[in-house]
């Protein structure tokens, strides 16, 4: 049923697959990312960051039916994420938001969780 999640707002999976798919193409070309992703699954990684996403926006559950409890922090821990990786990070997925056809408002509450979500994943000091 079509309720009143943003999930249902963007118009569903469609919104988030193809979301994940302009962030990738982004992190693919970044010379510091994409070492740090699984080079020969990167249709697994954007299976589990779409379904993330859209099960945190209010979509379907698959996500935690797949993978358990989200946990992301501890799940990144054994990357190294300071500062420079979490703004690499926003600044793709923004350029990926701004390219999807999405009401100011929507982009604007997107936008506030990623940022505050990369955040809270730096695990590492370089650059303070
Ligand atoms: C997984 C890096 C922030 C959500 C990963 C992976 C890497 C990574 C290298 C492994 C790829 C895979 O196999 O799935 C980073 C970096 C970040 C960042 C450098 C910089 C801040 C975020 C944020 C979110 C997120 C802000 C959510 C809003 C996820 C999810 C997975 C993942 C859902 C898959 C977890 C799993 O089920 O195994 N991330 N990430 N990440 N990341 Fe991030």
């Amino acid at each position: 049923t079509v309720g009143h999640t943003i999930f249902d707002l963007v118009g569903g999976m469609e919104f988030f697959t193809l979301l994940v798919h302009r962030f990738y193409d982004r992190v693919w070309q970044d010379e510091v990312m994409r070492p740090m992703y699984p080079q020969d699954d990167r249709e697994g990684a954007e299976w589990r960051l779409a379904f993330f996403l859209a099960q945190y926006f209010g979509g379907p559950t698959t996500y935690s039916q797949e993978r358990g409890h989200p946990r992301l922090r501890m799940r990144h821990v054994g990357f190294e994420i300071d500062l420079d990786a979490r703004d690499r990070w926003v600044q793709h997925m923004t350029a990926s938001l701004d390219e999807s056809d999405v009401a100011p408002i929507i982009h604007g509450e997107m936008l506030d969780y990623f940022e505050r979500a990369a955040t809270a994943m730096i695990n590492h000091n370089t650059a303070f």
